[in-house]
């Protein structure tokens, strides 16, 4: 086992042993190496060296062990067995289907039922006279990502709610996130409407009033889309019915003045925009509702942003004013930020102006489950608490159906569905922890324990990628 961060390749010798589940070495000091199957993130042979065949593991929680194995036979027959020991194709086949807790049924009922959600809505004081459970989703019917208790206005009929869900992608409808008791103003959430050109949809508009008047104190809501505007354009101007409009403006552009240039060409965006099928809401037909944008980019721009940081952080011997550059072509910490501003703006929304907010993203379950989630650790200290933190977790990611297994690659699957979302949450708490370290119960040791969590399959919190899912596997 080589020590990584010697310069001299200082290495300790010992066994190394694969297990059905850890990759284990012991060394001549007895001193034990466990690495969790499920953790590996990637295994690499390198080429073969005098003193033997180099074999370098990386895990999802960013350690990296890096071995020599003197015979290249046995590098390759390890290199073999942790590729398939890694991969998993089938739920049952996670660790947490055979780890054994040596707890009876009661007490492993009673590890599900440590955390109640009706008794959090309860302690926001949901239901309330604006607020009601709906029981329209309580088998699945309307969204299957969703959870069976979602709480609405009471004004919100089932047919509104119905036909609201079939303007949303994924049938996600806006429902109560979190509800701040003292403004009697809400976090709502959704995913993106499937709005054409002129499409409207009665159901969704009454949706967002009955939204806007049960909060009694302000009558404007904002309505939060957490993309940024950039992409949504440049996505829709692939669009093949786009490209007309696009001729059109340039066209235009070219014998116009500047100034009417300008504002046709905005105006003629706009339409491109809507014309595409999905996206923003027609402002039109929202009264009393302001837009705004909050710039998070998607997946696959999260997903090389954090490659390049490990690329950059993993590189020996940089020199500082190189380590920085890297760090800041990495876009981590920018991506980061624009995360903790839009939290901040549902904050400062509910705080200042005692104005309810509806966040959504495309589905309604990367982004607006971490600018939800953080919001309302900025707006109530219970969720700063051990307990309040864990129930957070539960309410806005594990039952508001972010999809565990597919970011966190738990089984294999496509690469491009994985992506570092929750990660990024716990290192936005993680930011706020460092800086007001006495708002909180717990610190960093915490949220690195549920890290190794998200990733390890050994229990079954984060398996599957909603709730429904997650009752089937039992
Ligand atoms: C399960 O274990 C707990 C603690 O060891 C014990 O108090 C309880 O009686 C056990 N229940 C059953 C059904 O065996
Ligand atoms: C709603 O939008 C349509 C076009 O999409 C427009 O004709 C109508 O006047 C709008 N209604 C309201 C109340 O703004
Ligand atoms: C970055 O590098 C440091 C020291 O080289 C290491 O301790 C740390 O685990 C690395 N972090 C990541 C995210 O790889
Ligand atoms: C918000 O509500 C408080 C009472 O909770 C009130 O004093 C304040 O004026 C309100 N602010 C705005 C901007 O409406």
């Amino acid at each position: 086992l080589l020590d990584r961060f010697s310069t001299s390749n200082k290495s300790l010798t010992g066994t190394l042993y694969l297990t059905a589940t850890h990759l284990l070495f012991i060394d001549s000091h007895q001193k034990e190496t466990w690495i969790l199957h499920h953790h590996i993130a990637s295994v690499e042979k390198l080429a073969l060296t005098t003193s033997g065949c180099p074999l370098v593991i990386q895990c999802k929680n960013f350690r990296i062990v890096h071995f020599i194995v003197p015979r290249e036979r046995d590098c390759h027959d390890i290199y073999n067995s942790l590729l398939q020991l890694s991969k998993q194709a089938k739920y049952e086949d996670l660790y947490a289907f055979s780890y054994n807790p040596k707890q009876n049924d009661s007490e492993r009922l009673q590890g599900w039922q440590l955390i109640d959600l009706a008794e959090e809505y309860k302690r926001m004081g949901v239901p309330n006279s604006h607020w009601e459970l709906s029981d329209a989703n309580r088998e699945y019917k309307i969204c299957e990502t969703y959870p069976r208790e979602l709480y609405v206005p009471w004004t919100a009929s089932k047919p509104i709610i119905v036909g609201s869900s079939k303007f949303r992608s994924k049938g996600r409808f806006p429902v109560l996130s979190y509800y701040h008791q003292d403004k009697k103003a809400a976090i709502c959430r959704c995913s993106q409407p499937l709005s054409g050109f002129s499409a409207r949809c009665m159901e969704d508009e009454h949706l967002l009033q009955a939204i806007s008047k049960a909060n009694p104190v302000n009558r404007y809501m904002y309505v939060v889309d957490t993309r940024p505007k950039h992409r949504m354009q440049s996505w829709w101007a692939t669009q093949k019915d786009i490209g007309r409009i696009i001729v059109r403006i340039s066209s235009k552009v070219r014998n116009d003045e500047k100034i009417r240039e300008s504002n046709e060409k905005k105006r003629l965006n706009a339409m491109a925009n809507r014309a595409a099928g999905k996206g923003y809401e027609n402002e039109d037909n929202y009264s009393s509702i302001r837009f705004q944008f909050v710039g998070i980019e998607n997946i696959h721009v999260m997903r090389s942003s954090l490659q390049k940081l490990l690329e950059v952080n993993g590189t020996k011997g940089l020199s500082v004013s190189d380590f920085y550059s890297g760090l800041e072509s990495s876009g981590w910490l920018r991506h980061i930020k624009a995360i903790m501003d839009a939290a901040i703006f549902l904050a400062k929304a509910i705080m200042v102006e005692n104005a309810s907010v509806l966040v959504h993203c495309s589905d309604g379950w990367d982004r607006t489950s971490q600018v939800c989630s953080l919001g309302s650790l900025l707006l109530d200290s219970y969720y700063r608490t051990i307990k309040g933190f864990m129930v957070l977790i539960e309410k806005d990611w594990i039952s508001f159906g972010h999809k565990f297994s597919e970011r966190c690659g738990h089984l294999d699957g496509d690469p491009k569905e994985v992506s570092p979302v929750f990660t990024q949450f716990l290192e936005c708490v993680w930011h706020l922890t460092e800086q007001f370290p006495q708002a909180f119960e717990f610190n960093e040791a915490f949220l690195l324990q549920i890290h190794e969590h998200i990733h390890s399959c050994q229990f079954g919190n984060f398996l599957g990628n909603c709730q429904k899912e997650r009752e089937e596997l039992k």
